[in-house]
């Protein structure tokens, strides 16, 4: 065999108190890559599909290409790899669309070459295609992306990756709003420090999560999604925010925030019909503020990218 196609789900970073340092995975929307090897020894993209003509197709510059060439090298392959890119997660979203593109290719060339390394050992360099991205090594869209369920990366220095235990059924509605941030945008607003009593808020929520999913107790879960890291300077570039997160609550979600570095919001419910309701009273909301936008509701991907 030397060809594949792989599909990579889109990812909910920060989970609202683990900035940088929680994700999960959703079953759909993602991104799909087609690889096939070739005698040629270089790492090329044949085409994009679906992006409007909007990213790179240098192999160095695209997320796709960056984490091939990454794993390559890593592994002292000179092979040569033919990527094509699908791009179904929208551009600047929050939702992990450079994260899904870097991780199916890189699931691809792992498949194809005999599955050397897990899931966990491809997350570094699905990071160095974040970096090309966002400028950013960031891994908590690519580790939810690459193993699957909730995934918390304890630190970075060296790399500590852990897969969450969750102990109960949860659905995610994204809503994603017609408007565009870029990640390095909504990075570069962020204060360098923080105050001692924002950090004592945001470990006790982290550690209030990861408690609440450990136990599948949905109410610890619910009051520990908040953020006062990110969530109140990124919100202005979300026009209606508190309202359509006001919405999201009073139509039954756990709780709601800002998908990665947004656009989206992301919430959680405990059943797929509240979810739903979530969604639409989100979209109604956004569009009282004049946005559209697109309601996707999954449950929580347990496997992360597949081939298909
Ligand atoms: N943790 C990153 C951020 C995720 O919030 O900037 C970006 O998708």
């Amino acid at each position: 065999m030397n060809t594949i196609k792989v599909f990579a789900p889109a990812t909910v970073a920060n989970v609202c108190c683990g900035f940088d340092v929680l994700g999960f995975a959703v079953d759909f929307p993602g991104d799909e890559v087609v690889l096939t090897l070739n005698e040629s020894k270089e790492v090329t993209l044949s085409k994009i599909i679906g992006d409007e003509g909007r990213l790179p197709l240098e192999a160095s510059q695209n997320t796709a290409g960056v984490a091939v060439q990454a794993f390559l090298r890593a592994i002292g392959m000179e092979q040569g790899v033919e990527i094509e890119l699908h791009k179904n997660l929208p551009l600047g979203s929050g939702m992990g669309s450079s994260a899904a593109s870097g991780v199916a290719a890189l699931v691809a060339i792992n498949e194809l070459l005999g599955s050397r390394l897990t899931r966990a050992q491809l997350v570094p360099f699905a990071m160095e295609a974040e970096r090309i991205a966002c400028g950013s090594a960031h891994a908590d869209n690519v580790a939810p992306c690459l193993m699957g369920g909730f995934v918390l990366i304890r630190d970075y220095q060296p790399l500590d990756v852990v897969k969450v235990n969750v102990n109960l059924d949860l659905f995610c509605t994204l809503v994603h709003p017609h408007l565009e941030v870029k990640t390095s945008d909504s990075r570069r607003v962020l204060r360098p420090t923080l105050s001692l009593k924002d950090a004592i808020t945001q470990s006790g929520n982290i550690a209030g999560l990861m408690v609440g999913l450990a136990q599948g107790d949905s109410q610890l879960i619910s009051r520990s999604l908040k953020d006062v890291i990110a969530e109140p300077i990124r919100s202005a570039f979300i026009p209606g925010f508190e309202q359509v997160k006001q919405s999201a609550v009073s139509a039954g979600a756990l709780g709601c925030g800002i998908s990665g570095s947004g656009p989206t919001l992301f919430t959680l419910s405990t059943n797929h019909n509240s979810a739903q309701q979530v969604g639409e009273a989100m979209r109604l909301e956004f569009l009282k503020n004049h946005l559209m936008s697109e309601v996707y509701v999954s449950k929580i991907n347990q496997v992360g990218a597949r081939v298909i």
